[in-house]
C-alpha cells in the first residue's frame, strides 16, 4: 500500500518542486519505488530537473483525457532506479480531486511512495486533493510572509480534517538567521504550528543540478538533508543536524 504525500506551501517559490525532486531522488536511492505526480498545470518543471525534458511522451493531460492510463503515462527517470514521474501537461487543464484520487488508486500497488507536487498557486481543487493525502509536507522558507502563509495553509488543512502534517523549513542560511528575520528555527516552527520533519539549507549546488537536469551532488548539504527526511518518512530516527553556509 503506497503512502501518498502532498508537498505544498502557501507562498509560491518556496521550493516545493525542489523538495519533491530531492525527496523523490533520495527515496528512490534508498530503494523505495517512488512516483512523483506534478500538478503544476501549464508550468511543469520536474522533467527539466531530472534531465528528461525530451523524453516525456505522455503526461497527466493524456490521463485526464482518457488517452492513456496513468501507468502508461509514467516516465522512468534514468538517474535513479525506482523513480518515476507523471508530468503536468504543458497546457492548463481542469482537474478535480476525484480524478487525482482515482489516478493514485490505479497505480498505488506499483509504488511505495506517491509524492504530489501541488504546484504554484492554491485553489479549491488543490485543497480538495491535498486533504486526501496520507501526509502533508508544508514547505516554508524563513521569510516572515512565507511563514505566515504556511501557517494559514496548515490551519485550513487542519480544519478540513487532515491533521497529518509535517513542516520542512527550506533555504535556511546563517545570513537569514543573522539578519534577525527570524531568531531561530523554533520561532518558525511555533509560528507555523506544525511538527518539524527536516531543515534544508540554502544550497546553490542544488539549483545548479536541478537547472541542468543533473543528480544533486552526493556531498551537497541539501542532499544530506533530503536523505535524512526520506529516512524519517519511513519511521527511522535520524538526528537533526543543520549545516548552513
Ligand atoms: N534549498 C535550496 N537552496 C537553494 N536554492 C533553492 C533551494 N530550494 C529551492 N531553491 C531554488 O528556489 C527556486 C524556486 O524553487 P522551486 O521551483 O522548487 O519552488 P516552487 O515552490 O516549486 O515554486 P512554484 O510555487 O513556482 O511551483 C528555484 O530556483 C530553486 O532552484
Ligand atoms: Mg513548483
Amino acid at each position: 500500500m503506497s503512502k501518498i504525500i502532498a508537498v505544498t506551501s502557501g507562498k509560491g517559490g518556496t521550493g516545493k518542486s525542489s523538495v519533491c525532486a530531492g525527496l523523490g531522488y533520495t527515496l528512490a536511492k534508498q530503494g523505495h519505488r517512488t512516483l512523483l505526480i506534478e500538478l503544476d498545470f501549464g508550468l511543469r518543471c520536474l522533467d527539466i530537473m531530472f534531465g528528461v525534458e525530451n523524453e516525456i511522451k505522455y503526461d497527466l493531460g493524456d490521463v485526464l483525457a482518457g488517452r492513456k492510463t496513468a501507468l502508461e503515462a509514467v516516465q522512468t527517470v534514468p538517474m535513479a532506479n525506482n523513480l518515476s514521474l507523471l508530468c503536468a501537461p504543458k497546457t492548463l487543464t481542469s482537474v478535480n480531486a476525484k480524478q487525482i484520487v482515482e489516478i493514485c488508486r490505479s497505480v498505488k500497488k506499483y509504488f511505495e511512495y506517491i509524492i504530489i507536487d501541488t504546484g504554484a498557486g492554491i485553489n479549491s481543487h488543490v485543497f480538495d486533493i491535498v486533504e486526501q493525502a496520507n501526509l502533508i509536507l508544508v514547505i516554508s522558507t524563513p521569510d516572515p510572509v512565507c511563514i505566515r502563509d504556511a501557517s494559514l495553509m496548515s490551519d485550513e488543512f487542519y480544519n478540513r480534517g487532515n491533521k497529518s502534517q509535517r513542516l520542512i523549513i527550506n533555504k535556511i542560511s546563517k545570513k537569514v538567521i543573522g539578519e534577525a528575520l527570524v531568531s531561530n528555527l523554533d520561532e518558525i516552527i511555533d509560528k507555523v504550528g506544525v511538527q518539524l520533519i527536516g531543515v534544508i539549507p540554502d544550497d546553490f549546488t542544488m539549483t545548479v543540478a536541478t537547472g541542468k537536469g543533473n543528480p544533486i551532488p552526493t556531498d551537497s548539504s541539501a542532499l544530506k538533508a533530503f536523505d535524512a527526511i526520506s529516512k524519517r518518512l519511513g519511521g527511522e530516527f535520524v538526528p537533526l543536524t543543520v549545516k548552513t553556509a
